[in-house]
């Protein structure tokens, strides 16, 4: 159990006295951007059919790109700001977002119906239960990762009021677990079980275990959701929480929450967050729309597999189907994954030079 010292290990105040984490795109490249997705939008095209090659995005790839490695390999964690919004649609938008991720990684699909990109906006679902999700509910979210390498989040619309978003990392949180309670950092080296919410493919068990924190090849890999881990409870076969378990769920929130830990922002209409989800944990706060359509929050999200990843510790396998680098590798596979998604995984695969895995979908 080792104390892990690195551009991730953060607190509050570095990210504040340093803001090598967020990038701005100039308004010529904004532009240029805006104008590339307008000219190639079509209204009865699928996302699937657009290639990555196709996007021209000049000279604002190579700030995008600094941002993706900032969160992958850096900090954790990434803001771009100054992306096109204003002139652009609900769908439009939707495709400026699509079209980063197609030249990021792979899109993973992230739920039930196998989608490969979520609209982050309340529908009224109950977060607390059994199928429940939080992106589709104005809830306050737990800490929690998502199910990919990465997730990208661009912000179409503000709340009314609420929805900032928090981000805790969780190398610091360890760290801090090693320091304060090295009982309980121990025993966040123990298997954890977490409900998969009712969205297992056919061939994945209601659950998987896996430990809170990892080390393999000198990192140090987080995962924490508890209310997956709530949920699973109630599943037949899962073993209950021990006392010390509780109490390391418990501690570890309230670690996260600290004002010197946990980083708060609003994502402001054309600002894009990339998080690393084996090294950082998020959150929100509750919110309130407003009352017209067209002005209520809107995110656009994707959980992407990077071609620069690394491999992950073994116990990761059952939870993202692959632990191999660069790798097409997490996501909620779902019920609807199909010859379609297969097939985009492939060509996607092809076009950044990763390894994917061909188990068998539903044709
Ligand atoms: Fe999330």
């Amino acid at each position: 159990m080792n104390n892990h010292k690195t551009d991730a290990s953060w607190e509050t105040s570095h990210l504040k006295s340093n803001n090598d984490w967020i990038f701005t795109i100039t308004k010529a490249e904004k532009k240029h951007l805006g104008d590339s997705i307008k000219s190639l939008y079509e209204e009865d095209k699928s996302l699937f059919d657009y290639s990555p090659d196709e996007f021209d995005f000049g000279s604002s790839w190579d700030t995008i790109a600094k941002a993706l490695n900032q969160a992958l390999h850096g900090k954790g964690l990434a803001i771009v700001k100054g992306l096109p919004r204003e002139d652009l649609s609900h769908e439009e938008f939707r495709l400026l977002s699509w079209a980063i991720g197609l030249r990021a990684g792979v899109a993973r699909p992230q739920g039930l119906t196998s989608q490969y990109i979520s609209a982050v906006r309340n529908i009224g679902t109950n977060y607390r239960a059994a199928n429940g999700r939080g992106y589709s509910s104005n809830a306050k979210l737990d800490f929690h990762v998502d199910v990919a390498d990465l997730t990208t989040l661009t912000c179409f619309n503000k709340a009314k009021s609420g929805g900032q978003s928090m981000v805790s990392s969780g190398i610091t949180a360890q760290n801090y677990l090693i320091k304060e309670r090295p009982d309980l950092a121990e025993t966040a080296y123990q298997y954890f079980y977490f409900s998969r919410q009712n969205e297992e493919s056919s061939d994945e068990t209601s659950f998987y275990g896996l430990p809170l924190f990892e080390e393999e090849n000198g990192s140090l890999f987080c995962n924490w959701n508890r209310n997956r881990v709530q949920s699973a409870q109630n599943l037949e076969g899962v073993p209950k929480l021990s006392p010390a378990q509780r109490e390391t769920m418990d501690v570890l929130d309230e670690i996260l929450r600290r004002p010197e830990l946990m980083y708060t922002m609003y994502l402001e209409p054309g600002d894009m967050q990339i998080l690393n989800n084996y090294k950082m944990f998020h959150s929100r706060t509750s919110y309130t729309d407003f009352k017209s359509e067209s002005q209520k929050r809107c995110l656009y999200r994707l959980w992407l597999a990077p071609p620069d990843s690394i491999k992950l510790p073994e116990s990761w396998r059952d939870f993202y189907r692959s632990v191999e680098p660069a790798a097409v590798r997490g996501g909620i596979r779902g019920q609807s994954y199909d010859k379609v998604h297969a097939e985009f995984d492939k060509k996607q695969a092809k076009f950044l030079n990763m390894k994917i895995d061909t188990r068998p979908y539903k044709d």
